[in-house]
């Protein structure tokens, strides 16, 4: 129970990876607001059904207003703030660069990009009047492997790298230590239901990788719980690639 007392709000987290890290810092002593376009009451209610202290919020994370009144309710709910996992993100279909667009450029950023940074702008002035925090960004190894034909995606994680540190120096000071995560392809239930890609996977990538067999959002958990708490004290600044030795760097 590293995390008793510790409230954390885990965006995207309805599903997939963000669920399985929003059950994990559960069980590890956490209350749990669960921020999500869609389900977000559904995956706190199964929470709550467990004995957790758990809110459901409806938000755009990419929304001005709809990030910082998450946040104010999660305070106001839950009684505070520790710990932000910023998870939402978008994806789209494979394609050539020349073919992405402005319009899907502008929201794959907003989303994957503008929204960890108006999710961190609201937490601040709580984390920093503690003195206390811990901010997790899941990028992703494609941005290790240059993975082609999801330009606009791969630039948004390569951003929230580069986000990842800069903002580190920026609360230092204050105990709040910012670090990402980067999965490989992982077999959320998104990408399960998609039998062709995780069969061209096994098929063409498995070899790359040092541990073969396939991800799966579990293998997410005890990462982001080691991050979310007292025993990265000394850690900020860094992404941690979990993907089982495809991108070593
Ligand atoms: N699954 C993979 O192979 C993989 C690989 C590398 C990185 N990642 C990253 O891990 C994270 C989770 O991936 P996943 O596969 O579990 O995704 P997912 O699609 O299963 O879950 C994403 C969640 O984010 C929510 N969401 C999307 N846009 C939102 C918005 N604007 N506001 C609020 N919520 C929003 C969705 O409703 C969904 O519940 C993402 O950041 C993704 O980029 C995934």
């Amino acid at each position: 129970m590293k995390l008793k007392g510790r409230t954390a709000i885990i965006t995207g987290g309805s599903g997939g990876i963000g669920n399985a890290i929003a059950k994990r810092l559960a069980a590890d002593g956490a209350n749990i607001a669960i921020v999500d376009l869609v389900n977000a009451q559904a995956a706190a209610a199964e929470l709550t059904g467990a004995g957790i202290r758990a809110i459901g919020l409806t938000a755009d994370v990419a929304s001005e207003a709809d990030a910082a009144a998450a946040v104010e309710q999660t305070v106001a709910t839950l009684g505070g703030i520790d710990i932000l996992v910023n998870n939402a993100a978008m994806t789209a279909p494979p394609r050539p660069f020349e073919e992405i667009g402005v319009a899907d450029w502008r929201r794959m950023m907003e989303v994957n990009t503008l929204g960890p940074y108006l999710m961190c702008r609201a937490v601040s002035p709580h984390l920093r009047a503690q003195k206390y925090g811990r901010i997790i960004n899941i990028a992703s190894d494609t941005v290790h492997l240059g993975v082609p034909y999801m330009l606009h995606y791969v630039s948004s994680k390569g951003a929230l790298i580069a986000f990842t540190r800069a903002l580190a120096r920026e609360f230092g000071k204050d105990g709040v230590n910012v670090n990402g995560i980067a999965p490989g392809f992982t077999l959320s239930e998104r990408i399960a239901k998609q039998q062709d890609r995780v069969e061209l996977f096994r098929r063409e990538q498995f070899k790359a990788l040092a541990i073969q067999r396939d991800e799966f959002p579990e293998d997410l958990a005890g990462i982001a719980s080691f991050l979310a708490s007292e025993d990265c004290a000394f850690m900020t600044g860094q992404t941690v690639v979990v993907d089982g030795g495809y991108a070593m760097v």
